[in-house]
Formats: structure tokens, sequence, C-alpha cells
């Protein structure tokens, strides 16, 4: 099992009770969507397509070629099980996740920096992204996301693009009305909606992969509650621009306030900040002791930080943070 953000409980060993965390390590929208009460025949009877779901997607996201999965982590490790063995790059640093789940279907899984990614496109079969990156908050210009496409589909490739927090960046997502062959997007509830735990994401893609991928997930692959809570999600337009409005805000905010603590981040988006530094380690564990939670990454040394969602929590990073400048060895 890889590493994640939101493992509060592994976090025991500070000895801090479950209930008084400050938990920063995940990029989840700590203000999420407030569910509407769930109907019980969304408990007692197997879930239905086309309940509204589809259609609620089809219009948030612009196409009706998108498939409702169970998160997109689902998605993530079907999709290289619909391939033979072939060359995958992944980018690194980024969601450990996507490289585990190609190894781990017998490809061979090349990571590479940014930078390199132009220079490899032509050596893969497969390409795949996030936008923005998690942890970094890299961009990719579109232009060049559409390229890679091209050169990777005209030999049967695939470009994987994973948008899960793009609702919090300003990138435009590549999702379109009629989804060509070998792009495929994904898309999660778990970020900018704040509905980790309903477990549902989406993947954009051309209706012959998506028959394929739907067959390999099987039936009632989101639950029916899920169902219900995310199709009012998707379909409501006046929370959304509030929440994007507020993430803009929030992630300033939490730059802001890393630079003023001398951490200044190497990269973010509204959801989370990325802070590359050897001191790493050291202000992860000074956190913890505090009872803040963020999310360390060993290679290279950097933290992430997310969003604390109430004023109370905001003043005990300030304080936090504060304490660390004075622990500063
Ligand atoms: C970049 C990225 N993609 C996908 C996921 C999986 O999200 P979910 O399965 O909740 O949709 C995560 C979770 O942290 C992530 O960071």
């Amino acid at each position: 099992m890889l590493e994640h953000g939101g493992q509060l409980r592994a976090a025991a060993r500070y000895g801090i009770p479950l209930a008084d965390w400050l938990d920063l390590s995940t990029g989840i929208n700590p203000i999420p969507f407030a569910p509407p009460p769930v109907p019980p025949e969304a408990w007692s009877r197997l879930p239905e397509e086309h309940d509204g779901l589809e259609e609620a997607a089809a219009s948030y996201y612009g196409t009706i070629n998108i498939l409702p999965v169970a998160g997109t982590q689902a998605a993530i490790q079907a999709l290289p099980r619909l391939r033979r063995p072939c060359r995958v790059g992944v980018p690194h640093p980024g969601y450990a996740e996507h490289a585990h789940a190609w190894r781990s279907a017998g490809h061979e899984v090349k990571e590479l920096c940014a930078d390199e990614i132009a220079a490899q496109v032509g050596n893969l079969d497969v390409l795949v992204l996030m936008q923005p990156n998690n942890p970094t908050g890299e961009l990719f210009a579109n232009e060049n996301l559409r390229h890679w496409h091209e050169e990777l589909s005209a030999c049967g490739g695939w470009l994987v693009v994973d948008e899960a927090f793009i609702e919090a960046s300003t990138a435009q997502s590549l999702i379109q009305g009629a989804m060509p062959q070998g792009l495929i997007v994904l898309r999660s509830m778990g970020k900018f909606f704040g509905l980790a735990g309903a477990r549902t994401g989406f993947v954009a893609a051309h209706a012959a992969l998506l028959a394929n991928l739907r067959e390999a997930l099987g039936p009632w692959c989101v639950a029916g509650p899920a169902r219900h809570v995310v199709r009012a999600a998707l379909l409501d337009r006046a929370w959304q621009q509030a929440a994007k409005k507020r993430l803009v805000q929030d992630g300033q905010r939490l730059a802001q306030l890393l630079r003023d603590a001398d951490l200044p981040p190497t990269g973010g988006c509204g959801l989370f900040q990325w802070v590359q530094t050897e001191r790493a380690e050291i202000i992860y564990q000074r956190l913890a002791q505090c009872g803040i939670l963020t999310r360390y990454f060993a290679e290279p040394s950097s933290l992430r930080f997310g969003l604390p969602g109430s004023g109370a929590g905001w003043l005990r990073l300030v304080a936090a943070l504060d304490q660390e400048i004075v622990c500063t060895p």
C-alpha cells in the first residue's frame, strides 16, 4: 500500500486524540458540498444507470462520453489492465498510484520530470499526466497536451490526463463534446466537491474505451447513496461558483501565510501548496506535535499543505508556523 494524506489514525503515535487534529495532509476541500438527505431506496435498491447521475455529469463535464466510477482510483487501477504490456511515462513527483498501477499490471514505467516529457513522448505508448500535478501544482499548456495526444493516438497510444484538482486551478479541461480515440480524462468528486468518502469519480473517453472500462469494472460500481449525493453536487451551480471563488482566495491566503513563515511554496493550486525544503521532515514532525498533520514527501524533500476549513484552523496554523520559526535550530 502506498502512503497517502488523510491517514489520521496512523498519526496516533503523536498521542493526540483523533478529534483534535487539524488535518492539512490532503488536498480535499475542507468546506465540502453539503449532502442532501438520501432516500431510503438509495440504500435498499440496486443502483440503476441513468437515474439522473449520468445526465448531471454530462451537463457538468460537457460530454456524454462519461462513465461514473468508484473514485478515480478505481479507473487508475483498471485502465492498465485494458492494454497489453507497453511503455508508460508518468510524472515524478506525482500521485504515485499511477506508476504503481501500471507497474503492477506488467507495463514498463518511466518516471519523468516535467521537462523530460516532450523529448520522451515518441518513446512511449501511454503518457499519464496530472493537470495540475499533485503535489507540485505544475500546469501543462493545453497546446502541448493536444500535440502529445495526437502523437500518441496516431500509433494507438493513450494520453491519460488526471484532472482531479482542475477546478482549483486556472487550467481548461481537455474534456470535449465527442471524446476522441486515445484521450482519457479522469475527474474526481473527492477534491473540489470535498466528497472523498463518496468514492465517486468520472472517466471521459471515447465510447469504445468506456465500454471496455465499464465491462472491466462490472455492474453497480458506484453505490446508490453516493450516486444521489454526487448528482446533487454536479447540479448545484451556485455552490460550485461560490466554492471556486473561495478556493482562489484561500489558496492565496495559504501561500502568503507560508511565505510569511519563510516557507515559500514551490507550487500549488487552490486546494494545496507544495513547499520544497530540506527541513521538510523536521517541520512535519513539529507541526504534528502541535496536532497539525501535513503530507511529507521524502523525495524530493517537501511538504504539502491543504487548506484549513475554519477560522480556528487558520489561527492554529499561523500560531504553529510562528512557533516553528521560533524553534528553528
Ligand atoms: C491526482 C490524484 N488523482 C486521483 C486521486 C484519487 O482520487 P479519488 O479516487 O478519490 O477520486 C487522488 C487522490 O488523492 C489524486 O491526488
